[in-house]
């Protein structure tokens, strides 16, 4: 599924969405995954959207289901998402170096969760249980192993190269 303009809500491609789910309450949790393939993240009028189509909802209750699971995010995610563990392992092991390298290769200070040309988003995120490969980065699902500065600014210079 091709990824819809995240600044534009597109009513119909929801209608579909709500429409193969048979607009019913009882498949939110569903629809909602759907939306977020769709446009990587879950945007506020989205919610709104569904809120008024599905009776037995509101707006509210939508974005208090979305905020509860950790799996949505409300803020726009990258092309590629990008994790640094920091749980101990990771941490002692020299986690907090390689996210430096990736703030600088990527000019995304700590107030940014993504990047300005939309394609990386960033995160710390704890234990990913794969400690004996510490410090560890996770790119859309792609585990680096035992990372450093070096390595991971080529693994970025990589992707970077690959979108021109
Ligand atoms: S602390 Fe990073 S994988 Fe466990």
């Amino acid at each position: 599924m091709g990824v819809e303009n995240p600044n534009k809500i597109n009513t119909s491609k929801l209608d579909e969405i709500l429409q193969s789910y048979d607009y019913k309450k009882s498949n939110l949790i569903a629809i909602l995954q759907k939306v977020q393939e769709v446009y990587r993240y879950l945007p506020e009028d989205a919610m709104i959207y569904i809120g008024t189509k599905i009776e037995g909802l509101s707006p509210a209750t939508v974005f208090g289901v979305a905020t509860f699971y950790a799996q949505f995010s409300l803020e726009p995610k990258g092309k590629y998402e990008i994790k640094v563990c920091d749980g101990t392992a990771c941490h002692v092991r020299g986690s907090m170096p390689v996210l430096n390298a990736i703030r600088a290769k990527l000019n995304m200070p700590e107030s940014k969760l993504t990047s300005d040309n939309g394609l990386f988003s960033l995160e710390t995120v704890s234990c990913l249980g794969a400690c004996g490969l510490a410090p560890v980065v996770v790119i859309n699902g792609k585990v680096y192993p035992q990372m450093t500065s070096d390595a991971i600014t080529i693994v970025l210079e990589t992707l970077l190269k690959e979108e021109g």
